[in-house]
């Protein structure tokens, strides 16, 4: 047998494509002692006190822990969600009919695009977009159509250019606001007007959540797809408790979504999960219920550290130019430095200065000449890496 034969024996979905050039900088970077890394969008913070005792109480006194919860999610914790996602965005949702527990939102899309596609449709992302939804779409058999942020604008949502880009053949849009990689608060007027060409050309938008916490301006512009009623039978709202709660290795997870789709997702996300880890979902109950004082903690953690990577930024205007993120804990700046290609300079910044940081051409063609920072890191994180980013391109 050709064991070793990619052509033979792997799927062309899965041999053409790159592992995610996020997980591939976190790979090369951890074989580099001592190395600076602003890569992972990976938060240093713990997951908080009052969710890890909930956790260690049930391990102690619930004989059903180490089992399977039902596919859909426990009872109490969907009850929970729909009590949230109602405070949040004025939305009723029923906790049977409309909400999914998944393990993380990349389970949750994957498994509703999985639910969607069929080969050579198309699903709407932004270029730069997060990778792992281009990468999502190819491998479900999908073609990712994108849709260009203006940089000049402060990378904004050219809604103007949302028509052409639905075709017969157009599935769903994903949206990420705040955006990773940019860190881009989408403006209000923008949003709206995108779902009502949405709405219009009768197509999904999924809203893939896992930063709304983390705003440091404009707060007012931010705008919560996810409370427009007039989308319900088209929108999927997913929120992940990896970010705002610290939680990104618990793999947790829920979406709200419209009956008719959760009940086919369902099927997609039992065959390939069964359920999400029950310990997790006791975890997010925790999460959910208890204080919620350490998301604000955080945010103010972030907001720090995001005026320190300003800072650090505004002494190497001659290695990169950037425009300010709103909210997220990216930045996204272009290279002004001679180079080949973003991933050429990030291999370059890794091998000769022992800083981490993600080729933007991960994230699409318009991510070319620049890289992704994410200052979720700790300071001395932060300035070691400027630092040495100095060293290498003295002023
Ligand atoms: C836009 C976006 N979606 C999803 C994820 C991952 O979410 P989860 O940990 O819930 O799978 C990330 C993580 O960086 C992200 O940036």
């Amino acid at each position: 047998m050709a064991v070793g034969n990619t052509t033979r024996w792997v799927a062309s979905a899965v041999a053409d494509q790159q592992l995610s050039a996020i997980k591939q900088m976190a790979m090369l970077s951890a074989e580099v002692p001592d190395v600076a890394s602003l890569a992972w969008g990976l938060p240093s913070f713990a997951t908080p006190e009052h969710i890890r005792q909930a956790v260690i109480d049930a391990l102690r006194s619930d004989r059903d822990i180490g089992k399977y919860a039902l596919p859909n999610g426990l009872p109490e914790l969907r009850e929970q969600v729909a009590k949230v996602h109602r405070a949040k965005t004025g939305v009723e949702v029923d906790p049977t009919d409309n909400v999914l527990v998944t393990a993380g939102n990349m389970e949750g899309l994957s498994c509703l695009l999985r639910t969607i596609v069929e080969p050579g449709d198309e699903i709407i992302v932004t270029d730069p977009g997060f990778a792992s939804h281009i990468q999502q779409i190819r491998f479900s058999g999908g073609v990712p159509v994108f849709w260009p942020l203006e940089e000049s604008q402060g990378w904004r949502l050219s809604v103007e250019r949302l028509p052409a880009l639905i075709s017969p053949r157009t599935k769903a849009v994903i949206l990420v606001t705040p955006a990773n990689p940019t860190g881009t608060i989408f403006a209000r007027e923008d949003l709206l007007r995108a779902a009502e060409i949405i709405k219009e050309r009768n197509i999904l938008l999924f809203l893939d959540d896992p930063y709304s916490s983390f705003i440091y301006e404009k707060e007012d512009d931010h705008c919560d797809l996810a409370s427009h009623t007039g989308l319900s039978d088209q929108l999927v709202y997913l929120f992940t408790f990896s970010k705002c709660h610290a939680m990104s290795g618990w793999r947790m997870a829920y979406m709200v979504l419209p009956n008719w789709l959760r009940e086919q997702v369902l099927k997609v996300h039992d065959a390939t999960m069964i359920c999400a880890p029950r310990i997790s979902q006791i975890a997010g109950l925790a999460a959910l219920t208890g204080d919620q004082s350490h998301v604000e903690q955080f945010r103010q953690i972030l907001s720090v550290r995001r005026d320190l990577i300003f800072q650090r930024l505004d002494r190497v205007r001659h290695v990169f130019e950037y425009v300010e993120p709103q909210g997220a804990y990216y930045v996204f700046p272009k290279i002004l430095v001679d180079h080949n290609n973003a991933f050429d300079f990030s291999l370059r910044l890794l091998n000769e200065a022992k800083v981490a940081v993600t080729p933007g051409s991960a994230f699409g063609a318009q991510g070319e000449n620049h890289v992704r920072l994410a200052f979720c890191v700790e300071e001395d994180q932060i300035n070691l890496a400027f630092d040495r980013i100095e060293e290498i391109y003295p002023s």
